[in-house]
């Protein structure tokens, strides 16, 4: 991954050198002493529509429409002038921060659209892509000439370094072939990151450690693969006496063949995409960790394989889960649920104060929602709301599904507690979302949150500043809601709203 240096200067932006500089046109007038090649811009037709962006090599500036300066416009806008001067042999670029209300806000938007924009997997490719730009420089100077002090800036940038870096690597995770990704070797991965990370430990738990944790449900799903299953637990405490205890939990199937409810091949590609809530888990801990919140974090990922084999799972199974819980099994495909019933219920063990999951569990949510977007279950509209709060400020898009007790009656089954999927072809990313709430314990119902995460964990097709393949989905939306949770303990507001 690309690691750019980023500078801050307290200096007008006319007084900072650079070989480029990038300027954001929020104004379609273009009516501002920063738009210096007004009459150029005019005379090639530059209209500064939405994504347009053009690079003068002339006068060594790169302009770029954003519709406003929100963060995610930013980021786009950022994002979209750095492909622009991908190929370029340039090294350094400066850039301005544009508002006179909360500077730190956009500078840390800038470095995000740039870090997550520049983003590339060549890991499989022979000839590895170039990208010069090596030194960012960013000046304190707002639009309307007044400088502003450095340190909030540059204490922002480094948030926006560490939330994106965490998602670039999780993207690398989802990125990586299953071959190269087993249940194994991401316990290894997130073993070696425990080591690099500060307050961090890693627990691995191989077949033996579930078959006495009575995770049968989990154990079913993992039976027919070559790859043994792992239980992964990490385990992040800050230096002083942590205020609050967070869980996430994550669905980490590094292949989803559908087992013998076989995926039509065409649907089977991309399922090495499975194990992105695991990868996101495994990386919001880093993230948590290098900001230093000061929260007891854990994850639980449920690593293993959907298979099939002589003996694989069936359905017709009826399987016990660690809670007790017996379930019918109907479809194989309908894996990740089994998983993380077992999941969820040893990390309530740990008794926290928030539990979330993170999941591609269901093509239905991708139905309901489209390809952009999350979405978010859950019991209490209070926790759902706090999410969708940060959902705005992260740049991912979320949007609350909501339960109901006709489609909870839609997961009876005739032979044992619960059916692993539901008897309507309708709702199916709720009944999903629904049979995991039959392995939440009553004092945990409110604390409780699913994410379904199908749609954009992996994308066929790039959108905004994110590439084709792994987005790394999640990870942002966790980070920025912790974050928030910082803020209300630290504020006169209390109430999560
Ligand atoms: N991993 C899939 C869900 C999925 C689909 C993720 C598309 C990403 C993109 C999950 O295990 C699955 O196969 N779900 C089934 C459930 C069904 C059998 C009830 C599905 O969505 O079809
Ligand atoms: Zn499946
Ligand atoms: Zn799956």
């Amino acid at each position: 991954m690309k690691e750019f240096s980023f500078k801050v200067y307290d200096e007008k932006i006319d007084d900072v050198s650079a070989d480029i500089e990038i300027i954001l046109i929020i104004d379609k007038n273009m009516n501002h002493k920063w738009v210096k090649d007004r009459d150029v811009l005019e005379y090639i037709g530059f209209k500064a529509d939405e994504n347009e962006t053009v690079f003068l090599p002339e006068s060594k500036r790169v302009y770029s429409a954003s519709p406003s300066l929100h963060s995610d416009d930013i980021r786009l806008s950022v994002a979209n002038a750095f492909k622009k001067i991908k190929k370029s042999k340039f090294q350094s670029v400066k850039l301005g921060l544009y508002t006179e209300n909360c500077p730190p806000i956009n500078a840390r938007a800038m470095a995000e659209g740039i870090i997550l924009g520049t983003y590339q997997f060549d890991k499989y490719k022979d000839k590895k892509r170039d990208f010069n730009i090596e030194i960012i420089k960013i000046s304190t100077e707002d639009y309307n000439g007044k400088i502003y002090d450095k340190n909030s800036t540059l204490k922002a940038i480094n948030e926006a370094i560490i939330i994106s870096k965490a998602t670039n690597e999780t993207k690398n995770i989802v990125n990586t072939t299953p071959a190269d990704m087993t249940p194994e070797k991401l316990a290894e991965y997130a073993n070696e990151l425990s080591k690099e990370l500060r307050g961090v430990e890693c627990f691995i738990g191989d077949e033996n450690f579930l078959k006495n944790e009575k995770m049968e449900a989990f154990l079913a799903v993992a039976k027919a693969s070559s790859n043994a299953p792992r239980l992964i637990h990490l385990t992040y405490k800050p230096n002083k006496k942590a205020t609050k205890k967070f869980v996430f939990v994550g669905k980490g199937l590094t292949y989803d063949s559908g087992g013998l409810s076989l995926k039509p091949s065409e649907y089977m590609i991309t399922m090495k995409s499975d194990k992105s809530g695991a990868a996101a888990a495994i990386n919001i801990i880093r993230a948590v960790s290098e900001l230093k919140l000061p929260y007891e974090v854990h994850a639980i990922i449920g690593a293993a394989e959907n298979m099939i084999g002589g003996n694989a799972y069936k359905p017709d199974d009826v399987l016990k889960a660690r809670n007790g819980k017996t379930i019918e099994v109907r479809n194989t495909d309908a894996e990740g649920r089994l998983v993380l019933a077992d999941c969820l219920d040893y990390a309530q063990d740990l008794k926290p104060d928030y539990l979330v999951d993170l999941a591609t569990l269901t093509g239905a949510c991708v139905v309901a929602l489209g390809e952009y977007t999350i979405g978010v279950m859950g019991n209490s509209s209070k926790l759902k709301k706090s999410i969708l709060k940060a959902s705005k400020k992260s740049g991912e898009l979320t949007a609350q599904l909501p339960f109901n007790k006709y489609l909870k009656k839609l997961l009876k089954s005739d032979i044992a507690d619960i059916s692993n999927i539901s008897s309507s072809r309708y709702g199916g990313a709720i009944t999903a979302g629904l049979f995991l709430d039959n392995f939440i314990k009553d004092e945990y119902k409110d604390k409780w949150l699913h994410l379904d995460i199908a749609g954009p964990a992996f994308l066929e097709k790039s959108w905004g500043y994110n590439q084709t393949g792994a987005s790394g989905a999640g990870v942002r939306l966790c980070i920025y809601w912790l974050k928030e949770f910082v803020y209300i303990e630290n504020s006169v507001h209390k109430e999560v709203k």
